[in-house]
């Protein structure tokens, strides 16, 4: 046998002892806690890359919202877009999700999962988690109750417990809420959040579903410029583990993110449907078209 294959065996088995026991198992027991088994189909993310978008084309009347876009997002990176309205950037991650089929393209999550097959429902499951612009929190519940409900949605935890945390996930809850800066807000009803804190609470509850692919459609609109920096401080704390795609067009924004974290930040810029420019910051803000159809002189 092939070092390779006796390798994915060892790696088959491993996810095979892993896998929770058919018999839901009491609350608290090892077997009912929160464990990741490995799929088969799982990302593989060998090549480096986590998305791949190539020459997708959406039209919608005739008229092409993606236009030939090509885009690849590395695994553990933090990818800022820009561009002017109308770009495209939302009907990206709307493709990206499998809320809308592009007529043309391929679109890949790691090396070996078509996105193109999959609905919107699998797509969420297999790792994909999309922030829209507006915060969608229960509004009753309060901080802890939203992030529990968002572990339970998750179907992997559905099916290994009743309804109750395990330490785990009551630990997981709790560094959630670290992050996300609502420590001392956990027991406080969400609907009495600031606009931020709700924004906050919904990455956390994304967050509580662990998923590899963050996609951020104008987080920090709406936001304080201290709610703001305090994002970028979050968004900069999940790269590497986590990959993400943020759009936004609040560019003292992207400067933070492009700062911190790690070197060489890329930022994309979308136009008419494709990538007008891609570099760090200084690159794209330096070329004359970008500065002429985006940034202004
Ligand atoms: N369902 C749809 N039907 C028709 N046209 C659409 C649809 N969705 C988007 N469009 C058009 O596609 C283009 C791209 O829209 P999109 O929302 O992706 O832009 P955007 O870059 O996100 O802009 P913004 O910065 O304003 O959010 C726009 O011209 C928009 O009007
Ligand atoms: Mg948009």
């Amino acid at each position: 046998m092939t070092p390779d294959l006796m390798e994915a065996g060892a790696r088959l088995r491993a996810a095979h002892d892993a896998r929770p026991p058919a018999k839901a198992t009491e609350s608290g027991d090892r077997g009912a806690s929160y464990s990741r088994v490995v799929q088969p189909g799982e990302v593989d993310v060998t090549h480096g890359a986590i998305l791949y978008l190539d020459d997708i084309t959406v039209s919608f009347d005739g008229f092409r919202a993606l236009n030939r876009l090509s885009l690849s997002i590395s695994a553990g990176e933090l990818r800022c877009i820009i561009g002017p309205n109308g770009a495209g950037k939302t009907t990206m991650m709307d493709v990206i999700t499998g809320k809308t089929r592009p007529d043309e393209g391929k679109a890949y999550f790691g090396s070996t999962i078509d996105l193109l097959r999959l609905r919107e429902s699998q797509i969420a499951q297999i790792g994909i988690g999309r922030k829209f612009q507006k915060p969608t929190v229960y509004e009753q519940l309060t901080v802890f109750e939203n992030l529990e409900l968002a572990l339970k949605a998750d179907r992997r935890v559905r099916a290994s417990m009743f309804f109750r945390l395990t330490g785990e996930q009551l630990d997981r809850i709790g560094e959630v809420l670290t992050l996300i800066h609502l420590k001392d807000s956990a027991q406080r009803t969400a609907g009495n959040l600031s606009h931020g804190q709700k924004q906050w609470l919904e990455i956390g509850m994304l967050l509580m579903q662990d998923p590899k692919l963050l996609l951020l459609d104008e987080p920090v609109a709406g936001m304080t410029d201290e709610e703001t920096e305090r994002t970028a401080e979050l968004f900069l704390s999940l790269e590497g583990s986590h990959s993400l795609v943020v759009v936004e067009h609040d560019m003292k924004f992207i400067g933070e993110l492009t700062q911190g974290g790690r070197n060489g930040k890329r930022v994309t810029v979308l136009h008419e449907g494709s990538v007008l420019s891609e570099g760090t910051l200084a690159d794209v803000q330096a070329n004359d078209k970008v500065v002429e159809v985006y940034l202004g002189r």
